[in-house]
């Protein structure tokens, strides 16, 4: 059962999502022109992304390769450009790499694709953990920072011309992970 307050912070994220979403394609006068539009994943995305119901939010991401593209590509630097969220990335027990994959798949698990949502084990002999809090742990990352994380990648999906029911969901699944995630 969602509390009030959880359903008053679900709301508030909601709107901020929308208005990241619009600032971003008003900016870009609501659609680049054909071939400025930064590219998720060009063949999974015909029609569905202007939200016609077709596939998952995966697919039409471009599934797991698409996904993990994107936060190469788009996330990751953007992250890192902000002042306060690259300081929670300096110490860290696993490679850039296997964080990218490991996240990619179980968004592309949550967003309807068919990742293992944990426990794949990577090239390098990385397995992707569990538990949000352990792998969060001793990191102390405040509430108001997880929201800035969320919504910095909620600004790169508009960037990419990702639809923003589909920015949405994507911004829901991070959310659902924030208990575990803040203040461990
Ligand atoms: C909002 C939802 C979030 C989700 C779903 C998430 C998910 C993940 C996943 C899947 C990994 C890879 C761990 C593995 O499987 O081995 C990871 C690692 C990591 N995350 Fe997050 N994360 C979130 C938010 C954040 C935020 C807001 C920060 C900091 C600002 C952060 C900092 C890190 C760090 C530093 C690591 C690497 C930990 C290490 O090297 O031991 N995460 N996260």
């Amino acid at each position: 059962m969602e509390t009030v307050q959880a359903r008053k912070t679900r709301i508030a994220l909601t709107s901020l999502f929308l208005a990241v979403a619009c600032a971003s394609l008003s900016l870009q006068g609501c659609g680049a022109a054909p071939g400025e539009e930064k590219d998720l994943a060009p063949p999974s995305r015909s029609g569905a992304q202007h939200g016609d119901g077709n596939g998952t939010v995966s697919a039409r991401l471009g599934g797991f390769d698409g996904i993990l593209a994107f936060l190469e590509n788009s996330v990751v630097p953007a992250e890192l450009a902000d002042p306060e969220i690259a300081p929670f990335f300096t110490r860290l027990t696993e490679t850039p790499g296997d964080i990218e994959q490991c996240l990619a798949m179980l968004l592309d698990h949550d967003l309807g694709g068919e990742s293992p949502h944990f426990g794949a084990v990577l090239l390098d002999g990385h397995q992707c953990r569990s538990s949000m809090s352990n792998i969060h742990r001793g990191l102390a990352i405040p509430d108001r920072i997880v929201t800035k994380f969320i919504v910095i990648a909620g600004q790169q999906a508009a960037l990419a011309g990702v639809a923003p029911a589909d920015i949405q969901e994507i911004a829901d699944v991070l959310d659902s992970y924030r208990g575990g995630v803040r203040n461990k």
